[in-house]
């Protein structure tokens, strides 16, 4: 009895890491993207170099989530070419609005990516914060420098831009119906 039901938290736990390692990468790729996008307008403008940061930052968080896609077999959604031309189209739209346009458009993702990610924490810890112990020091870490990225944009006059509020809105429930897809296609 106590074999099958370890069996069963395994088999749950598993179901539930994958499930979060998904989503953490499919948001990693969009996020690449939209900095791939962003450096390929205003790469050579003054704010080139904070971008790129921003962008290793991000390119060393997918590595992380492709390593563990990888480990646990998971395989990714089919909608994954779509995120890959949406996050450059939306980075590269945003900053032909001009710098500006490009930090509102960091601020409105990050700010979606670290609630996502504390969404993430929250499962994880009410399920059980010693099984998901590894996977949580990750997601916390990357949550951490996510909310650096916000607060960069902010003081690159993100807030600055005009029709800021409409512009991030539209950018948040963009990203939200495309995982909300992806994680059931
Ligand atoms: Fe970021």
């Amino acid at each position: 009895m106590a074999t099958g039901a370890s069996t069963e938290i395994d088999r749950r736990s598993k179901q539930r890491t994958c499930l979060e390692v998904h989503t953490a990468f499919i948001r990693g790729v969009g996020a690449n993207r939209i900095y791939a996008g962003q450096m390929a307008v205003l790469g050579r403008s003054s704010v080139g170099p904070i971008i790129q940061q921003m962008w290793n930052q991000e390119k060393d968080h997918l590595k992380k989530f492709s390593e563990l896609m990888v480990a646990y077999r998971v395989r990714p959604t089919v909608l994954l070419p779509f995120w890959n031309v949406a996050g450059f189209v939306l980075g590269a739209g945003s900053a032909l609005l001009g710098k500006k346009g490009a930090m509102a458009c960091t601020v409105a993702v990050e700010e979606s990516i670290s609630e996502h990610y504390n969404n993430q924490i929250r499962t994880l810890v009410e399920e059980d914060p010693e099984i998901y112990k590894e996977l949580l020091q990750v997601i916390k870490q990357f949550r951490d420098d996510e909310r650096e990225h916000h607060d960069i944009g902010i003081e690159h006059d993100a807030e600055a831009t005009p029709a800021y509020s409409v512009l991030k809105t539209a950018i948040q429930l963009g990203c939200k119906a495309a995982i909300f897809l992806s994680e059931r296609i």
